[in-house]
């Protein structure tokens, strides 16, 4: 598996977790004061010694917006480059109109990353339509918010279920972000798409989920941030979380 140099769609995600037989992603959440210090550099050298050690365990990396605001999206690029095994996803949770959601998604293009994260309230028609061909003209992919995991989540977006599942099947997108923490999403998503989507579900450990339980609710990947990075061994519990969430399993 080599990096090719623009963005990898999603056959080599799903070639990447063959290949290590995983079914997890890491989530990397840094801030000034973090696990990793609050200077720039050092912080950068952090991220490369986590992700050079986690290759045989974790598929893909969501880098989120903390991450990229403490690095900037120069020192971002640089720890993609530098770790080129991975699959990136962009968690940008990008919400807006089809003109702008293109240029965020070019720019992540740019940066190294192969997919990216988008909210799918913004509606289909010069919206998220616009990201999915911006993304698939590159060769990359979009996953989209079809519902989320924590409380509040349910006051509004979760009601509106059927919609953003619907809205994001119609946009063509290669996937969908839903919550482990109210595993019933991911199986009704599920059942309405068959295997067509790739479903990642965060909620994974800190937010109360048990590890494996999307899985078995139909999920194809957990996504797991302080669970690893945070803990005192990320190396053990990678190892650990991995061996629970076998992709042949
Ligand atoms: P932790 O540290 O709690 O990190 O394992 C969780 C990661 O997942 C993101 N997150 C979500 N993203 N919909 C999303 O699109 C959700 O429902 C959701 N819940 C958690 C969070 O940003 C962090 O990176």
């Amino acid at each position: 598996l080599v990096m090719a140099g623009g963005p990898r769609g999603r056959s080599y995600l799903l070639a990447r977790a063959r290949e290590i037989d995983s079914r997890l992603v890491l989530a990397l959440d840094m801030h000034p004061g973090g696990p990793a210090g609050s200077e720039r550099g050092s912080a950068l050298e952090w991220a490369r010694g986590l992700l050079s050690s986690l290759t045989d365990y974790v598929v893909a990396v969501k880098i989120g917006l903390p991450t990229l605001m403490f690095l900037g999206v120069e020192g971002v690029s640089r720890l993609v480059r530098s770790c080129p095994d991975y699959f990136y996803i962009a968690d940008m949770k990008i919400a807006d109109i089809g003109y702008i959601a293109r240029l965020l998604g070019r720019i992540a293009c740019d940066a190294g990353f192969d997919a990216v994260i988008a909210h799918a309230i913004v509606g289909r028609e010069d919206g998220l339509c616009e990201l999915v061909d911006e993304m698939h003209g590159r060769g990359g992919c979009v996953f989209s918010v079809v519902a989320m995991s924590h409380r509040g989540a349910e006051e509004v977006l979760n009601r509106n279920f059927e919609d953003l599942l619907r809205v994001s099947v119609e946009s063509g997108v290669d996937g969908f972000i839903l919550p482990a923490t109210m595993p019933r999403y991911i199986a009704m998503a599920r059942e309405r798409v068959g295997r067509s989507a790739i479903i990642l579900s965060p909620g994974v450990v800190k937010q109360g989920a048990a590890v494996g339980s999307a899985v078995r609710a139909g999920a194809d990947f957990e996504i797991i941030g302080r669970g690893i990075y945070a803990s005192g061994d990320p190396v053990s519990s990678a190892k650990r979380y991995a061996s629970v969430l076998r992709w042949s399993a």
